[in-house]
């Protein structure tokens, strides 16, 4: 920013906020703001419409931000999810964060993992959907990233919903699916779930394939995960070949954008409107992130 343009932004606080597009279906920038210091309710507004606008926000150099920090942050969007009880045989360390922050990383410290998803691909998601009331939004803080691989891709649902054939959007517009519970997007089974390969026997929350988003009020395609999702009606062979054809479409990489991790880069999700996955990389790399949950609920 020029010093013109930093003498005018601290005269109305709003004009702080300077977003730039990524140009790709979704994401932008944002620029200018040093995020451990408080924000004014209109530099808050423009944060909410410019996330509402390209559904996935990067805010670069936040290395500074403490854990409470991030926490105070993200609670300017809502009520935080507390991370989950299964993170079982977690490190001390990790333990010891407040119950607000989950950790995503392949490292290890005396046996133990620090986080969780390890250093494989994570696969094409949306976070938790098979909840009854799935997770609004994620903020996804890197403290250290390996030099390659790791990468974090989205998938902009409102486009994937507009550029369907109108035959197709028309066909699936009061169906509902259900969102497979039993594996994360490692691939890793969870605690206490039955190993089915049936995508009728799965267990989890039943979503409409469309839905509204309650702030924009526009419609998305809906689609969690394709493992063990199953379209509620329909025979099984036609429920995995519509499913096929709507997760082909949604995840062209037109429709997507993707995300090469710095140091520092706090990169936030409106879950409801996107998909995510993430690249492999190096075991030996270190890669290490604090993450916070944005719950659908008030309080
Ligand atoms: C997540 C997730 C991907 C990544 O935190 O929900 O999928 O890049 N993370 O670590
Ligand atoms: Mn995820």
């Amino acid at each position: 920013m020029s010093s013109a343009a930093a003498a005018i932004s601290s005269a109305t606080s709003s004009a702080r906020v300077h977003i730039r597009p990524t140009g790709a279906a979704l994401g932008a920038d944002v620029l200018g703001l040093d995020l451990s210091r408080p924000l004014e309710a209109d530099t808050l507004q423009a944060l909410q419409a410019a996330w509402d606008q390209h559904l996935v926000l990067r805010f670069r150099g936040q290395q500074q931000l403490t854990v409470d920090d991030h926490i105070r942050f993200s609670r300017h969007f809502g009520v935080l999810d507390q991370r989950p009880l299964a993170a079982k045989g977690l490190h001390a360390q990790t333990a010891a964060l407040p119950q607000e922050i989950t950790v995503i990383s392949n490292l290890r410290q005396d046996g133990q993992a620090l986080g969780g998803l390890g250093d494989g691909e994570a696969v094409w998601h949306a976070d938790m959907t098979y909840q009854t009331i799935p997770p609004k939004a994620a903020l996804l803080l890197a403290r250290e990233v390996p030099a390659a691989g790791g990468n974090t891709y989205f998938a902009n649902l409102y486009l994937a919903y507009d550029s369907l054939p109108a035959d197709l959007r028309q066909q699936i517009q009061s169906l509902e699916c259900v969102h497979d519970a039993s594996r994360n997007s490692a691939g890793e089974l969870r605690l206490g779930f039955a190993d089915t390969t049936d995508p009728r026997q799965t267990v989890g929350a039943i979503h409409p394939l469309v839905r509204v988003h309650p702030g924009t009020g526009r419609k998305s395609l809906y689609l969690g995960r394709r493992r063990n999702a199953y379209i509620q009606g329909l025979t099984l062979e036609d429920s995995e070949a519509l499913l096929d054809t709507l997760w082909a479409h949604a995840v062209q990489p037109q429709l997507t954008w993707g995300q090469q991790w710095q140091e520092g880069d706090l990169v936030a999700w409106d879950n409801r409107v996107t998909l995510h996955r993430r690249d492999a990389f190096d075991p030996q790399a270190r890669r290490y992130m604090h993450r916070t949950q944005v719950s659908e609920r008030t309080a």
